[in-house]
């Protein structure tokens, strides 16, 4: 009896790691294995929540990262997103020497990623980050450090890197706003045709004095923060939990010029929910409609826009 209870108390987390090692190894792309546009064309994460693959983008395709349960695609990455739309006959490939490239029919190849040593892996994580792992599995490149308009819990906008918003909801092309984490700790918006920094901005946290190495951060609770250098919150955007069921979060920012937490339910087949945002003045980003012009919200969805001239 008491040996029995033993291999009870031991047995949850061995269980645990066998669990996670299961999960590794079938998400795990091996060298040697390619995607094409048209059969085989996407490795799915262990849930099936995300897919890294071709998607249909214009007249040919694009290479990204969806979340595959909403009932149309949710990109919440793309690759060389102004680069125009991919051939049919496109095959990303893990070489068997380790390298991840886009190969034409007629035998051109360009780098997918750019790493300093071969991959030995792949995978599609369950988080929605797509990585490279060395011989030691330690990760040697990831999507979640080249963010588009997109960030999912677990992943932080580090300082230097910003979101930019797309053109459309279908449309991933570089959009006209962009979300900085500015490397003096601020985060703050502005149009992508001015440079971040000058008057243009029109949100910002003001939290510069805050120094160097502040990242925005999203956690799987849908908890929105900044963290300093040190690792202390100095700011909560929103707090955690303020959705039931089984919610999944992401945090975009918007081709209006918005940024908006949104959440889903995993256990129903909804749709994608505002969890969050700052604020809803859709008149907020500046140059919606030039330099010399006014904007009046009409309502949540409508914008009376107008030129002074
Ligand atoms: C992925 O699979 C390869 C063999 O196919 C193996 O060598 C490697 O360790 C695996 N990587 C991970 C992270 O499981
Ligand atoms: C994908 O389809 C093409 C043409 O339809 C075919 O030549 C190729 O062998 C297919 N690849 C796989 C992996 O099925
Ligand atoms: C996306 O928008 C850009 C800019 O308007 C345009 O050049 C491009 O053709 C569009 N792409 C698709 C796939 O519609
Ligand atoms: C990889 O490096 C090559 C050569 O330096 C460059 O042309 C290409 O744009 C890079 N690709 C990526 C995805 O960074
Ligand atoms: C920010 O991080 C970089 C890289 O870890 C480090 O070299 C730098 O000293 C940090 N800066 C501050 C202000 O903490
Ligand atoms: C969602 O829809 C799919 C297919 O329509 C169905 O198989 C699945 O059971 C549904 N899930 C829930 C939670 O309703």
């Amino acid at each position: 009896m008491f040996l029995f209870l033993l291999l009870l108390l031991s047995s949850p987390s061995s269980i645990f790691s066998r669990t996670a090692t299961a999960q590794q190894i079938n998400s795990n792309v091996s060298l040697g294995s390619f995607l094409t546009p048209t059969n085989n064309s996407y490795w799915p994460s262990h849930s099936g929540h995300f897919a890294f693959g071709f998607y249909p983008n214009g007249e040919g395709f694009a290479i990204g990262i969806w979340f595959a349960k909403s009932q149309q695609k949710t990109i919440t990455w793309t690759a060389n997103r102004d680069d125009p739309p991919l051939p049919r006959d496109v095959t990303l490939i893990l070489s068997s020497d380790g390298r991840l490239i886009l190969q034409w029919e007629y035998g051109q190849q360009i780098p997918f990623a750019n790493t300093s040593q071969p991959a030995s892996s792949a995978s599609m994580l369950d988080s929605g980050n797509f990585v490279l792992y060395d011989s030691d599995s330690r990760i040697i490149w990831q999507t979640f450090r080249a963010p588009t308009d997109t960030i999912l819990p677990g992943q932080s906008l580090l300082a230097g890197e910003e979101l930019v918003s797309s053109i459309s909801n279908t449309n991933h092309t570089t959009g006209r706003f962009r979300l900085k984490m500015h490397r003096d700790g601020d985060l703050a918006m502005y149009p992508t045709q001015y440079a971040a920094g000058d008057d243009s901005l029109y949100w910002n946290t003001a939290t510069h004095p805050a120094g160097g190495n502040v990242s925005l951060n999203l956690d799987t609770d849908g908890k929105l923060y900044l963290l300093n250098a040190r690792g202390f919150n100095i700011r909560t955007l929103n707090d955690g939990q303020t959705v039931f069921g089984n919610p999944i979060y992401r945090l975009t920012i918007d081709p209006d010029g918005l940024f908006r937490l949104y959440s889903y339910n995993l256990d129903q087949n909804g749709t994608w929910l505002v969890a969050y945002q700052d604020n809803e003045n859709k008149c907020l980003p500046k140059g919606l409609c030039g330099l010399n012009s006014y904007c009046i919200p009409l309502d949540q969805d409508k914008l009376y826009l107008s030129s002074w001239f």
